[in-house]
């Protein structure tokens, strides 16, 4: 390993690509949500899936308040989407610059209408691991958009699949 381990590891790890997601969720002072990509599929039965929390995130605590999160996957073009979702603007004012995209509750929590498809959880639990805390929620209510293609992280950088 070089001698920054923690750059290494980033570099190694940045070539298993991924999708990119908004975790969204509704808490007293409206809806809050942050871009992800540290998402996964966990179990078929019981549905569960994992969402890795950053223990800075602040909608970290409005899931753990709210015990319900959605996951909206990005499509393609999205970027700035996710720019803004990745900022520390006040969860309301994420939500406000979505002018061209609206969004609706289902299962009282926020799916973007724009989203590729989308997973509504109950949480389950929140598990430590390290400076991040995991998220496991029980799949509740799924639906998907058409067939557009999605935004993918490589490398540190937005990118889509190749047809
Ligand atoms: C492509 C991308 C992927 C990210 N993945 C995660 C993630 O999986 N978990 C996480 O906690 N933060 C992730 N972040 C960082 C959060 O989006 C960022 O810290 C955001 O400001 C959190 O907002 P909040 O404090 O309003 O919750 C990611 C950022 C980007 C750009």
């Amino acid at each position: 390993m070089s001698s920054d381990p923690a750059r290494a590891f980033r570099d190694t790890i940045g070539r298993f690509s991924t999708g990119v997601a908004i975790v969204t969720t509704i808490g007293a002072d409206g809806p809050a949500g942050m871009t992800t990509n540290a998402v996964a599929s966990l179990s078929l039965d019981p549905l569960l899936l994992i969402v890795c929390f950053e223990l800075r995130s602040r909608t970290l605590e409005v899931v753990r308040a709210s015990q319900r999160f959605a996951v909206n996957i990005l499509r393609a073009g999205d970027e700035e989407l996710a720019a803004v979702f990745a900022s520390k603007r006040v969860g309301p004012e994420k939500f406000e610059a979505l002018t061209h995209h609206r969004w609706r509750e289902e299962h009282g929590v926020p799916v973007l209408d724009r989203a590729l498809a989308w997973v509504a959880c109950d949480l389950r639990e929140l598990l430590p691991g390290g400076d991040h805390e995991i998220g496991v929620g029980e799949v509740v209510r799924t639906g998907t958009g058409d067939d557009g293609d999605p935004l993918v992280f490589h490398r540190g950088a937005y990118t889509t699949v190749a047809h």
